[in-house]
């Protein structure tokens, strides 16, 4: 893979780097014995230049709106497949067999229920515990009620703890759901696809008959398949980062769940959809926008901008269309947010300030308003990015783990603080 080298001068010395290629996209220059060479670091904060790992999941072009999941395009997986056979693809490198797609389904419904006991440690939350938070603490509890799987030098373990994970997030995210609302569980039921039994269990009672309407599910398991990667992103970074000390992936992903709450991150969806609440109405569009512009004012669109995309997000196309055809479905004819998105929308996108700066609406922008039409409430936007992106997170989790290279992840730092000087007794400070 190292195809040349390139010359870096530090100071008097020219050192020679290996540069490798990819199979597309930017080649890196490997900096890994940089510091034995040159004494010297470098500096990247927020990784703005820096590859921290080697892939073969998903690629994205952000000049361009390109996502692929192991090479094929997101718009030719939402529109044709279903969210298991994009699981599939991501964890296994290829679109399955008929056969292979049958196998994985029914295994991954064989896991769809949770140790009772967890129903217990549920009922030590309070009731308006943010389900956000209920998701960090239950998947991490994961590692204590299936320690069976948790030996991760085990392929088979491995595989189990995956099937695992994928399988049970609907089921802990619908119970997170359903404890806030103080309604009881309901139990998964395994003859319903993946988002079918995820709707179902979300919004059935005892009480009466749930038929999953077909138009919804279809649409939500659309936005599973958005959601499902992005590569190296903060949360799954965060699951790298976790994994790379050995932990286990109950642990880790419990790790990505935390850094996909921030409000930077998965938490945008929740975010996008109070702004555009707060916002209101269409006549307070241009007073938001300046707020969004002056340097000195911390607001910023919701739902707009993305480190990599500088170009349409090419999910966010498929989610505004998805979020029509939920809206129609619904015979949800004015929805106000939506009148209110589409008019912020086009006058970002000809406003110089996000011309220049490359700013488009991003996946946040319109799932808010889809979901919400589902009856989901606010808070649950970010469970449900959680509930996807679970496959692209064991997914990278994985090839790590699998990498006969790998290593703790270890950054280092530039130190601005104190140099080295004497303690002082306490009697002695003033
Ligand atoms: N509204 C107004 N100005 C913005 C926005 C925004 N949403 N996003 C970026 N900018 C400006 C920012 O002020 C900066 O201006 P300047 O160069 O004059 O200082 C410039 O654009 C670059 O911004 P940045 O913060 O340096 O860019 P970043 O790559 O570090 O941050 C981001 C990317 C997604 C955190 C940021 O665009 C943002 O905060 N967006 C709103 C939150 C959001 O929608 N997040 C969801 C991301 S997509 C889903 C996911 O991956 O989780």
């Amino acid at each position: 893979m190292t195809a040349h080298t390139t010359s870096l001068k530090v100071g008097d010395q020219v050192v020679d780097l290996p540069v490798k290629e990819g199979t597309i996209g930017p080649a890196v220059v490997d900096i890994g014995k940089l510091y034995a060479q040159t004494g010297m670091f470098t500096y990247d904060p927020g990784f703005t230049s820096t590859a921290a790992c080697e892939s073969k999941i998903t690629y994205i072009d952000g000049d361009e709106g390109v996502l692929l999941y192991r090479g094929y395009p997101i718009e030719q997986l939402a529109e044709h497949g279903d969210f298991l056979e994009s699981c599939y693809l991501l964890l296994y490198g290829e679109l399955p067999t008929p056969t292979q797609k049958h196998d994985f389904d029914y295994r991954v419904t064989r896991h769809t229920m949770v140790h009772e006991q967890m129903m217990r440690f549920f009922q030590g939350f309070r009731r308006d515990a943010h389900p956000m938070a209920v998701m960090v603490a239950s998947v991490g509890a994961m590692s204590a009620f299936y320690h069976d799987s948790t030996d991760i030098s085990d392929p088979y373990q491995r595989m189990v703890a995956s099937m695992r994970m994928i399988a049970k997030m609907p089921t802990l995210a619908a119970m997170a759901y359903k404890y806030s609302i103080g309604q009881p569980f309901v139990y998964p039921k395994n003859d319903l696809d993946y988002t079918s039994n995820f709707l179902r269990m979300c919004f059935a009672v005892p009480c009466e008959e749930y038929k999953v309407n077909p138009v919804l599910s279809r649409a939500l398991d659309r936005i599973f398949i958005l959601h499902a990667d992005h590569e190296q992103n903060a949360s799954t970074s965060t699951v790298r980062l976790a994994g790379s000390s050995g932990a286990n992936p109950f642990a880790c992903i419990a790790a990505g769940i935390a850094c996909l709450w921030g409000p930077a991150h998965g938490g945008a969806n929740e975010a996008a959809l109070q702004m555009l609440q707060e916002i209101g109405s269409v006549d307070n569009i241009p007073k938001y926008v300046a707020k969004a512009k002056d340097k000195n004012d911390p607001f910023r669109l919701m739902g707009f901008g993305h480190r990599v995309y500088k170009n349409y997000d090419p999910r966010a196309k498929i989610m505004q269309k998805t979020c029509h055809e939920v809206l129609n479905e619904l015979g949800i004819k004015d929805d106000p947010l939506l009148d209110v998105a589409i008019e912020l929308e086009r006058i970002a996108l000809s406003d110089p300030y996000f011309i220049e700066k490359k700013l488009y609406p991003n996946i946040d922008f319109y799932s808010g308003i889809t979901l919400k039409a589902m009856g989901f409430p606010n808070d649950m936007f970010t469970v449900l990015f959680a509930l996807a992106r679970t496959v692209g997170w064991i997914g990278q989790w994985k090839e790590m783990i699998e990498d006969p290279g790998q290593r703790i992840g270890r950054p280092r730092q530039l130190y601005t603080g104190e140099p080295k000087r004497d303690y002082v007794p306490m009697a002695q400070r003033r």
